[in-house]
C-alpha cells in the first residue's frame, strides 16, 4: 500500500525498518534556532513527531510539548524515549487533520519537521488549516521545510519557497525565511527554515 494518508503505509515503514528520516537525535535547524533566537515558551505541538526527538529536545529546553503522530509505533517509541532521558513530554496518536475539534487554539506554537513533506501534497493546503486551527492567534509556527529538489514520488514530497509562501500566506505572516546553518547529512542545501505568526 502507497497510501501516505493511510497509518498502515507509515506502520509498515516503522516495521521494515525502512524509516530512513530517521536521525536519532533532534534535527539541527531547530538545535541552532532554539539556542540561539529560541521562541517564547509555551504549549507548543509537533505534529509527525515520529520518535519524538524534535519534540524531546523542545522539552529540554522548557517548552511544554505534545507530540503528534498516527503510527503506534512511532507513539510507542517516542513515550519509550522520552521515560529513559526522564524528559516530560505528552505523545498523542492522532491524525494531525483531526487535531482541531479537540485542540483548537490550544497551542501557544507548532515546530514542523518532515510532515509537510510527507503527507499527500494535495492535502497540503488542508494541513496548513489544521495547524492553523491548532496555535492560537498570535502565536507562532517555526518550520523546516524540506526537500528542496526531488523526485516528485514521496515520500517526501518536494517543496518549492513559491508554494510554501503561498500556502501559508492566508493564515501566517512570515516573519523569516532563511536555509539553516546546519543540516543532517544529505539534506544541506535542501532546507529552509521558517518562522511565522498566527494571523489574528
Ligand atoms: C518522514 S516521518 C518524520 C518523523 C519526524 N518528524 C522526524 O523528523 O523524525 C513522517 C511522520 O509523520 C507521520 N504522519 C504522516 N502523516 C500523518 C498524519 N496525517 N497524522 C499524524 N502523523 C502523520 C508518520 O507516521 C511519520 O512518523
Amino acid at each position: 500500500m502507497r497510501d501516505p494518508s493511510a497509518p498502515a503505509f507509515w506502520e509498515g515503514l516503522y516495521a521494515q525498518h525502512r524509516d530512513g528520516w530517521e536521525m536519532g537525535r533532534a534535527a539541527p535547524p531547530l538545535v541552532d534556532f532554539v539556542d540561539t533566537t529560541p521562541p517564547p515558551k509555551g504549549r507548543v505541538a509537533v505534529p509527525g513527531c515520529g520518535r519524538g526527538h524534535d519534540a524531546r529536545f523542545l522539552a529540554s529546553r522548557g517548552y511544554d510539548v505534545t507530540g503528534f503522530d498516527f503510527a503506534p509505533a512511532a507513539v510507542e517509541a517516542a513515550r519509550a524515549l522520552a521515560q529513559r532521558d526522564g524528559v516530560r513530554v505528552a505523545f498523542e496518536r492522532r491524525d494531525v487533520f483531526a487535531l482541531a475539534g479537540e485542540y483548537t487554539n490550544a497551542f501557544d506554537g507548532a515546530w514542523e519537521y518532515t510532515c509537510y513533506c510527507a503527507i499527500d501534497p494535495r492535502r497540503r493546503a488542508e494541513y496548513v488549516r489544521a495547524l492553523a486551527a491548532i496555535v492560537r492567534p498570535g502565536g507562532w509556527l517555526l518550520a523546516c521545510f524540506f526537500p528542496f529538489r526531488g523526485a516528485p514520488n514521496g515520500p517526501p514530497f518536494p517543496v518549492s519557497r513559491a508554494e510554501i509562501a503561498r500556502r501559508l500566506a492566508p493564515r501566517f505572516r512570515i516573519a523569516r525565511d532563511f536555509p539553516p546553518l546546519r543540516s543532517a547529512r544529505g539534506r544541506q542545501g535542501r532546507e529552509r527554515v521558517v518562522l511565522a505568526y498566527r494571523v489574528c
